[in-house]
């Protein structure tokens, strides 16, 4: 089987590493891949054939892949899998209906509260008078959520109602983030900690009529949103993941299960949607039970480079009966153990950064931790030997370990190996007081 897989970042270097590993996959072709999936075993990088998402179902004409696996939100938002489908690619990732639950916050809430999923209680605004109303009579903590996709921008957390108006006029008034905050959606303060949790999805109102409709759940994950240890300073792509999530309780998954994912579920078949991909759940984990943040219509990143690792299953396998429509005799089976996946950066990221930085990486010696190096930002240096620095985030190591312990202890003997001027990375990524708390 030939398979495609779009997208540039950490997440796509794992998908790609992961379906290489199938004895089911002669080729992973990486459209465009990065500095990673160019040296893994079985893939070949690939410039898509034209911008936006039409380049990609070009491509896919020219390289007549066996499966798609779309990897980020943009390309899902603006119809890549309607599209792929069309020209007879079978493919991993929701239909631009589906993928609005991403690229639309207000279409999100109005899903969670149609369907009834625990969620913070919310409205929508479109005028700004009228939302700076609204804080004015509920008062601080409150959020503030631009509708667009806004490349993790679009959310802030105000600790007073001063912070709050700001908000208000920064997307509404001022235009910050373009279209995406010309509506914001403001909603209740929860707080708690979070927790990722990525799945499976495999819906079509066909198999909804058959009974075999399903969202099956991967392990419990973490990432690390803040650049500093114990969850400091500015907001970042993901500092590290974990999975799965030692703090997170029989009860709480139960709970998950009730109030999240089934309602989603009826919700999606509701919907009559073809929502055959990935679906992340971000969730706070209140006194009063799991409550649904947002949805992502893909994998999460870092988060993936945690969870693959997990997985006692062929992964192309997975992909297949996603597709196919069997995703409800699927036999899902994980590891007994733990990953931990710390993220190096660039010096200065989240802000401004030097790009063009030489990596040096001790191979043995990451073998020799049991790690794994997945690539983000990094490509290839003009010798086509070694990587240079692309990116603010540029890679994860990845370690797995019968404990947490085993794992964490791994993945940073394995960071002692990687080299590059300027890289920062966070010492905590799991340890107690590193997870976001929603804290203001
Ligand atoms: P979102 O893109 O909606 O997940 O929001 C980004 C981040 O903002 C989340 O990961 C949380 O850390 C924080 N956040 C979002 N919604 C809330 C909320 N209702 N209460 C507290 N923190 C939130
Ligand atoms: N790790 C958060 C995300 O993928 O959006």
């Amino acid at each position: 089987m030939k398979v495609l897989v779009i997208g540039s970042g950490g997440r796509e270097h794992a998908i790609s590493w992961r379906l290489a590993q199938s004895s089911l996959v002669n080729e992973v072709v990486c459209v465009p891949g990065n500095g990673g999936t160019q040296f893994e075993n079985k893939c070949r990088n690939v410039k898509p054939a034209a911008a936006g998402i039409d380049g990609f179902v070009a491509t896919a004409v020219a390289e007549k892949p066996d499966l798609v696996v779309v990897g980020p939100e943009d390309p899902l938002a603006a119809g890549v899998a309607d599209k792929l489908w069309a020209a007879g690619f079978p493919t991993v990732g929701p239909c631009a209906k589906g993928a609005h639950l991403e690229a639309s916050k207000d279409f999100a809430k109005q899903f969670m509260s149609k369907y009834g999923v625990a969620c913070a209680e919310s409205e929508t605004f479109t005028d700004a008078a009228a939302a700076r109303a609204y804080v004015e009579k509920k008062g601080a903590p409150i959020v503030i959520k631009a509708d667009g996709l806004a490349a993790g921008k679009g959310v802030v957390v105000a600790a007073t109602k001063e912070d709050a108006l700001k908000a208000i006029d920064d997307f509404m008034c001022d235009g910050t983030l373009g279209a995406a905050g010309a509506s914001v959606v403001i909603e209740e303060y929860l707080q708690g900690v979070e927790i990722s949790i990525l799945a499976a999805v495999s819906v079509t109102p066909e198999l909804a009529k058959s009974g075999k409709a399903r969202i099956i759940p991967f392990q419990t994950a973490r990432d690390h949103k803040r650049l500093m240890d114990g969850a400091k300073g500015p907001n970042t792509g993901g500092m590290g993941a974990i999975s799965p999530v030692a703090d997170v309780t029989a009860d709480q998954l139960v709970q998950f299960h009730d109030r999240i994912l089934k309602p989603t579920l009826d919700g999606l078949i509701a919907e009559e949607m073809d929502y055959r991909g990935f679906i992340f759940f971000g969730i706070m984990l209140t006194e009063s039970g799991p409550k649904l943040l947002e949805y992502n219509v893909r994998l999460g990143d870092p988060e993936t480079q945690a969870v693959l690792p997990l997985m006692d299953f062929d992964f192309a396998s997975l992909c297949k009966a996603i597709t196919e429509g069997t995703l409800c005799d699927f036999d899902i089976r994980w590891k007994k153990g733990f990953v931990c996946a710390p993220v190096v950066v660039s010096g200065g990221y989240p802000g401004a950064y030097k790009k063009g930085m030489p990596i040096t990486l001790d191979e043995k010696a990451i073998e020799a931790a049991g790690a794994k190096v997945f690539v983000a930002g990094a490509v290839a240096d003009e010798s086509g030997k070694g990587m240079v620095t692309s990116g603010g985030r540029v890679l994860a190591v990845s370690a797995f370990g019968a404990t947490f312990d085993e794992a964490w202890k791994a993945s940073y003997k394995a960071m002692e190996a990687v080299s590059f001027k300027d890289m920062f990375y966070r010492k905590d990524i799991g340890l107690p007081g590193a997870a976001e708390s929603g804290e203001l």
